[in-house]
């Protein structure tokens, strides 16, 4: 005999919230960066969260960025460490606590040791303002603009344990004017460079990469 089982009653319609990739922010300075993301994670449809910022710089300008949006800070100052090695594993640690998906590097004037890289092995990126190869290290803009070069940019890539010699993801070029000094081409890289950042750590979230020797792919 057929069972007539009872309707269940309609309730208000309920929103599917999709997850969204756990990004930590690594920052030594001012933050301008991380900000951009911040604007962009509360979107949800952006795909990631910063749910985490790690800087070596108990002075970092970005620490209040991120706790004004009430996101967790922590501070891995390599003076509160034994020494190096001891500051690579709290690196590891301060980063791990938080299970990210990806680390970002978005001014983050370290190179991350060994026991970080193999711990979160092909999901750091990094951001450059620079047009990699061309002038890697921390003065990239300083040294394009000594170099002579017409046309410089920003470079975001994978980080691996060189300086600043990872596989490409994504570089957007900008024009060096006659009269600019270090300050005015940081500024004008930085723009571009912040669009350019959360347009790929957001498409890292969506749909990941691909990658073949050192040719990377968006998803
Ligand atoms: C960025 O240009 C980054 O590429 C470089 O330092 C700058 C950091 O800017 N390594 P901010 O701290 O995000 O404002």
């Amino acid at each position: 005999m057929p069972v007539d089982h009872p309707r269940t009653p309609a309730g208000p319609p309920s929103t599917v919230v999709p997850p969204r990739a756990r990004v930590v922010v690594l920052i030594s300075g001012a933050g301008s960066n991380l900000a951009a993301l911040l604007d962009a994670h509360d979107d949800v449809a952006y795909g990631a969260r910063v749910v985490g910022v790690v800087s070596d710089n108990p002075a970092a300008g970005g620490l209040a960025i991120a706790r004004a949006a009430g996101v967790a800070t922590a501070v891995v100052a390599p003076g509160d460490f034994p020494d190096r090695a001891a500051w690579d594993a709290g690196m590891a640690e301060a980063v791990r606590v938080f299970e990210p998906a990806w680390v970002v590097s978005a001014g983050f004037m370290r190179i991350l040791g060994a026991p970080f890289l193999a711990r979160f092995e092909g999901r750091i990126v990094n951001t450059h303002p620079a047009l990699l190869p061309s002038f890697p290290g921390a003065h990239g803009v300083r040294d394009a603009l000594a170099y002579g070069v017409r046309v410089t940019g920003c470079t975001v890539h994978l980080v691996d344990a060189g300086v600043d010699t990872g596989p490409i993801i994504a570089q957007e070029a900008v024009a060096v004017a006659d009269d600019d000094d270090e300050s005015s081409l940081h500024e004008r890289i930085k723009s571009v460079e912040r669009a350019l950042l959360v347009e790929v750590v957001g498409r890292l979230a969506r749909r990941g990469l691909e990658t073949t020797g050192r040719r990377v792919r968006l998803g």
